[in-house]
């Protein structure tokens, strides 16, 4: 592999095509797959935050690559479109007519504007979508879609709402959440083959305690009806979700669950069963935090994203690092180095390849054997998180 690296290298050195554009670390962006590239907007660099948050760019998934080498990654730079709205902590779909358009969603900044469109076909920002009536405040949502022009996001904060934005002809439906009478935010999103969509985790704004995980509130945009799914086997004690994606296994990955924000599994093939996955290297960082999630195909990227050193003090830098997990396998994952057939499984640093696992099994365990022990912990160590006012993962929005 790092013989074929080095010939690409001294081939892209010699065809002068190695990447001059390398971006710099952040937190708390939004990325997109669209056809064979994957976007990247916006973001926080706690340095130079005015940069990140308009900067634009993609990743070539059809060039090989190697995530340990960054000059090997075809980043292509597409800052020069003018018209990039400042964001950090939005959400990124595909809309419009013939699904040309990217719509990133929410800011954590507080400024206009909310929505803002990308037009693919003609590669311009377009800032024009009529939203006044749409509350500004919100914060990391998941905005999901089946394809079909309409967006859907908890409209979370303010308003105990589901958001249905038809980016065809422009107009907002605001559906109220009646199963719940409290303001859920912070929920993974996903949106099923059959047009239900399943909210995991997330946090009530009231007093921010976790939404239970006995049952997942779930929205048919078919029938317009609510309702809810009890799974079944042992899952974590809590989520705290950076996002979710679904596999072509029908499984719902959600990351940031447990103490650990780890990945916990549903099978939603069998009964919205949790499952353990085993994931055979011990690659990723454990302390990262708001990073973006892409699926691609079998392969999860996972972008950027907060490297504490202390969750508590909120000490820790940006990352400018991407990472792969390779989901082909159905519950046997593996951290690996590049896309596609010439991936290899990334060679694991040190021998502490069960800890992922024995982390989910940990908490799945507590819950029923050590329900109080548990408990008492991750409260404690959430309720730091929310004394700091979340300035760990949601900056303020006046830098
Ligand atoms: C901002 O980005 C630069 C370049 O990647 C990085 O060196 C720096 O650590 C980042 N700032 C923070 C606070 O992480
Ligand atoms: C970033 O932009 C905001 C809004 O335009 C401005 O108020 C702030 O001073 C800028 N911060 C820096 C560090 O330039
Ligand atoms: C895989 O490697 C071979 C050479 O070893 C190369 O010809 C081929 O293009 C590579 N394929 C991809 C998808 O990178
Ligand atoms: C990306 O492009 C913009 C606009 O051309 C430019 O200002 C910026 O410096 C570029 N970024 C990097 C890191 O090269
Ligand atoms: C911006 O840069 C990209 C990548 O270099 C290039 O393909 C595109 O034509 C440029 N667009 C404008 C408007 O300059
Ligand atoms: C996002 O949430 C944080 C913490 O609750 C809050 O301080 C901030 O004002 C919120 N931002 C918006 C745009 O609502
Ligand atoms: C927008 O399109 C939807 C779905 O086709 C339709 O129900 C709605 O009436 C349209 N609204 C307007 C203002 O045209
Ligand atoms: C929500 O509804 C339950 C019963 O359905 C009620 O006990 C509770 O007080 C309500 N909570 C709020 C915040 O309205
Ligand atoms: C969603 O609603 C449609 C229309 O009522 C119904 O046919 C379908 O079975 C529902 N899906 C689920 C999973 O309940
Ligand atoms: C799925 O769960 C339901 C309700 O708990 C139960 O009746 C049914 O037997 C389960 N099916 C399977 C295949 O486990
Ligand atoms: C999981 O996948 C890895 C890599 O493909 C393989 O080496 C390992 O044996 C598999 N483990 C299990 C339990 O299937
Ligand atoms: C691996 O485990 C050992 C023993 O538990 C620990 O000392 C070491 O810090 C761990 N390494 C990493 C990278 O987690």
């Amino acid at each position: 592999m790092q013989f074929f690296l080095n010939i690409y290298l001294i081939l892209s050195l010699l065809t002068n095509n190695l990447n001059a554009f390398t971006p710099i670390a952040r937190d708390l962006l939004s990325t997109i797959k669209v056809d064979d590239k994957v976007y990247f907007h916006g973001g926080y660099n706690d340095s130079s935050p005015n940069i990140t948050a308009t900067e634009f760019f993609y990743l070539d998934i059809s060039a090989p690559f190697n995530v340990n080498d960054k000059r090997t990654i075809p980043w292509v730079n597409l800052s020069n479109i003018t018209g990039s709205p400042a964001k950090h902590g939005h959400t990124a779909c595909v809309g419009g007519t013939k699904k040309s358009s990217i719509f990133f969603i929410g800011n954590v900044r507080d400024v206009p504007p909310f929505v803002a469109q990308f037009d693919l076909t003609r590669q311009k920002w377009i800032t024009s979508t009529n939203e006044s009536t749409v509350s500004l405040h919100i914060n990391r949502t998941q905005c999901v879609t089946s394809g079909d022009g309409i967006i859907y996001f908890l409209n979370g904060l303010t308003t105990n709402n589901l958001v249905n934005f038809n980016t065809i002809n422009f107009t907002w439906t605001f559906i109220p959440v009646t199963v719940e009478n409290r303001t859920m935010y912070y929920c993974s999103t996903t949106m099923m083959p059959d047009g239900v969509i399943i909210f995991i985790g997330g946090r009530y704004v009231d007093n921010n305690s976790f939404v239970s995980l006995e049952k997942f509130t779930t929205y048919n945009t078919t029938s317009a009806s609510w309702g809810f799914i009890i799974p079944s086997g042992f899952g974590p004690s809590t989520c705290f979700p950076e996002g979710s994606v679904l596999t072509n296994y029908g499984h719902i990955l959600i990351f940031g669950c447990g103490e650990a924000f780890n990945i916990s599994v549903v099978d939603t093939t069998n009964n919205y069963t949790w499952i353990a996955p085993i994931i055979t290297n011990d690659y990723i960082p454990k302390n990262l935090m708001s990073y973006s999630l892409t699926l691609i195909g079998d392969y999860v990227l996972m972008a950027f994203g907060f490297l504490y050193t202390d969750i508590i003090l909120d000490r820790g830098s940006q990352s400018d690092s991407i990472y792969i997990l390779n989901v082909s396998q159905k519950n046997n994952y593996t951290w690996i180095t590049s896309l596609g057939q010439n991936s290899t499984a990334f060679p694991s640093s040190t021998p502490n390849t069960t800890e992922n696992t024995s982390l989910v099994i940990d908490v799945s365990i507590g819950v029923v054997g050590g329900i109080f022990i548990v408990i008492a912990d991750t409260s404690h160590l959430y309720s730091r998180i929310s004394q700091s006012n979340y300035s760990l993962i949601l900056h303020p929005a006046n830098t």
